[in-house]
């Protein structure tokens, strides 16, 4: 096959810019040979499903789907009824950045909270949220959903998390957390994914593949079965029941092995670090969110920012403000972060010489 980019190509626009893990590369081969069960029933969804419950806890049970969105879609509405609706923060993925999915294909209204650093608390909650619990006229929230780490890369603490969790029990609705970058996370944290999740009372989780190295693969993850009944009717109904399950089990497997997940996503956080570290002295740049995991936002000169596009791939988080967003990967080195941040001072020297 004819190669159709340049290989040395790389940027900091997304994590979903790098490529595969080779580790899961060499899964996805393995799990190639001769043939497996369809829709689930191969012998790497079994030991997903016994891997999942040492990662989780016993009562955890996996579904792996194609993508982020749909992880939030089939989460969302498994847990849901037909009349519900899903309290969420202003900069989160399922209000701006999902086409409108958890509306228009599972149905639920989400109330939109206003946060800081793209992260709620139980007061954010009660101010955006009037208590109309039982009210026929209004829609009835039933699941709190919550990005860790969030959009903005910041990273909400056991404590935090817990005491969202209880805010959400105590008026009979389920938390979901939106795991698109969890190992980021539980890197960032120091724990495991399961202090972060099951120990906190998280009811639901979308947990994150492709921006960790893998190849179009999700997993949504329930902890108590009891809460998502008809989860496997809805994946399926949702177009996220892979005929040839085998495939993203194994890559899972592959990420969970030997603490792979939070190695890769502690590595892309600490690259994301230094980053902050390198271009925060350089005059004209201001770090704008806190850096705590593998995204660092940042306020520079238009002028610069255009120039910077032009040679290496990133793009404009808020472009009214000149903000971009810089992430960081499994696959990024220390050398590509050195190397952009010299080009940041010298475009900055270069502007602010005009
Ligand atoms: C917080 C969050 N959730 C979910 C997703 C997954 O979205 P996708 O449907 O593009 O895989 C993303 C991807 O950017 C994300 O940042």
């Amino acid at each position: 096959m004819t190669r159709l980019h340049d290989p040395a190509k790389r940027g900091f626009a997304s994590d979903n810019y790098a490529g595969v893990l080779p580790e899961v590369l060499e899964a996805i081969a393995e799990a190639n040979l001769g043939h497996q069960g369809a829709y689930g029933t191969d012998d790497y969804t079994a030991a997903l499903g016994e891997r999942i419950t040492d990662l989780f806890g016993a009562g955890a049970r996996a579904f792996p789907v194609f993508n982020g969105t749909g992880a939030n879609v089939v989460a969302l509405s498994a847990v849901s009824d037909r009349w519900s609706a899903v309290v969420c923060a202003d900069t989160g993925h399922i209000h701006v950045d999902e086409g409108g999915a958890p509306e228009k294909l599972a149905g639920l209204k989400l109330f939109v909270v206003p946060t800081t650093e793209g992260k709620l608390t139980p007061e954010a909650i009660t101010a955006a949220v009037p208590d109309r619990a039982g009210d026929v006229h209004w829609p009835q929230p039933r699941v709190l959903s919550v990005a860790q780490s969030t959009e903005l890369g910041t990273v909400y603490t056991p404590d935090e998390l817990r005491a969202l969790a209880d805010y959400a029990h105590e008026r009979g609705w389920l938390l979901h957390l939106d795991g698109s970058r969890l190992g980021n996370a539980a890197a960032s944290l120091g724990t495991g994914l399961r202090a972060i999740t099951t120990d906190v009372g998280a009811d639901v989780v979308s947990v994150g593949g492709t921006k960790s190295g893998l190849l179009g693969a999700e997993l949504v993850v329930v902890l108590d079965a009891a809460t998502a009944p008809g989860i496997e009717y809805v994946r399926k109904l949702s177009m996220q029941l892979a005929s040839k399950q085998r495939f993203l089990a194994a890559q899972f497997l592959a990420l969970f092995d030997d603490d792979r997940y939070l190695r890769v996503a502690g590595h892309a956080n600490a690259m994301a670090r230094l980053l902050a570290d390198r271009v925060g002295g350089i005059d004209g740049v201001a770090i704008t969110q806190p850096v705590q995991a593998n995204a660092v936002f940042a306020t520079l000169p238009r002028d610069a920012a255009e120039a910077l596009m032009e040679r290496v791939p990133f793009y404009f988080w808020d472009e009214t403000r000149s903000e971009v967003r810089w992430m960081c990967a499994w696959d990024t080195t220390e050398d590509d972060v050195r190397a952009f941040a010299a080009l940041v001072a010298e475009e900055l020297s270069r502007t602010a010489g005009i």
